[in-house]
């Protein structure tokens, strides 16, 4: 089956080929139990990450709109905001980003090192704010102001998560299906969840495609409660959006993230030194490193429904790294 569905979109070209889905042996025989990874981290540009999936359609979408500048927000150490930036250097656009600093630090490398330098490479304007406190309204009113300048800026939510975004996470759950067909039986899916549209994007494709695969969306700032109807209403948006019924219940892990959103914890800190020197990848301290800290947790605790192999979904992230080091 596939969901044929998603070329009524229109999109622009970034990613090119499916992700490598990857056996990771020696992180499986350590854990005893078999790991795969989506490495979604190495899509092709600037680094690579997740937002370049929400991108080929939300960009798509600016430039049919006429726009001439991608509007966006995030922490200063944003992924998001990186790929949006490179996204609009390509396409030949103006980047404008609001950032916070959500950890209120004055260290050096968060405010001038990792994806805040390439910030200044790809030339994003940057407009710092105290607070994010309403995100989509901080945006509305830049556009406002921006426009008023005369320039036609297109608004890209804070993650690219829309309902138009997250489709590019029923593209990815597409991707897992093709490539696990016939060759593993896919217990479960463990991603990070933070602004939300990959976590819904993959509920509606899986649900689809492999049923009776465990969707687990670890928290990266938020408790289940607060998570959840993110998720939940994003998921029912991007299967309207595609004339799918989606029901399937969302499942979320929230012990992970604590101290707060872009705090390192020990248990994150663990899981990427275990990564780095087991299969030579590089998780990050926000998101991935925290993700693969409950699924070591998860098999540990014996948290998922069944037996088999898992896949983790690499988001990407690593340019934080020399953001955060030598903390993380
Ligand atoms: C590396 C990484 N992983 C995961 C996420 C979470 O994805 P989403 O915001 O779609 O929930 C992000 C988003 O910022 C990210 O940068």
């Amino acid at each position: 089956m596939s969901l044929h569905h998603l070329i009524d979109f229109p999109r622009l070209e970034f990613i090119g080929a499916p992700t490598p889905l990857e056996h990771l042996p020696r992180l499986s025989d350590h854990l005893g139990r078999d790991i795969f990874i989506k490495r979604d981290d190495v899509t092709p540009i600037a680094m690579g990450g997740n937002k370049l999936r929400k991108l080929e359609f939300l960009a798509a979408d600016a430039l049919r709109q006429g726009a001439d500048m991608l509007v966006t927000a995030g922490a200063i150490q944003s992924n998001h905001v990186r790929q949006t930036a490179a996204v609009a250097a390509k396409l030949g656009l103006k980047c404008v980003a609001l950032l916070e600093n959500p950890i209120n630090t004055h260290a050096e490398n968060y405010l001038t090192n990792g994806n805040r330098l390439l910030l200044s490479l790809l030339d994003t304007e940057i407009i710092m704010v105290d607070a994010l406190y309403d995100p989509q309204h901080q945006l509305n009113d830049a556009a406002t102001r921006l426009e008023v300048q005369g320039f036609r800026p297109y608004v890209i939510p804070v993650g690219g998560s829309s309902a138009l975004g997250a489709l590019g996470y029923v593209e990815c759950a597409q991707e897992i299906a093709h490539q696990s067909e016939g060759v593993i039986d896919i217990a479960a899916v463990v991603v990070a969840s933070g602004s939300a549209g990959t976590h819904a994007g993959l509920a509606v494709g899986l649900e689809q495609l492999l049923p009776e695969t465990e969707l687990v969306g670890v928290t990266v700032s938020r408790k289940v409660a607060d998570q959840l109807p993110k998720v939940q209403v994003l998921q029912q948006a991007v299967a309207k959006s595609l004339s799918l019924n989606a029901s399937a219940a969302i499942t979320l892990w929230d012990d992970y993230f604590a101290p707060g959103y872009g705090e390192p914890n020990e248990e994150g800190a663990a899981a990427i030194k275990l990564l780095a020197r087991l299969e030579g990848i590089l998780l990050d301290p926000v998101y991935t490193g925290k993700a693969m800290a409950a699924l070591i947790d998860g098999i540990e605790q014996r948290r998922f429904r069944r037996e088999g192999p898992i896949v983790f979904v690499h988001t990407g992230g690593a340019p934080a790294l020399f953001a955060y080091h030598p903390s993380v």
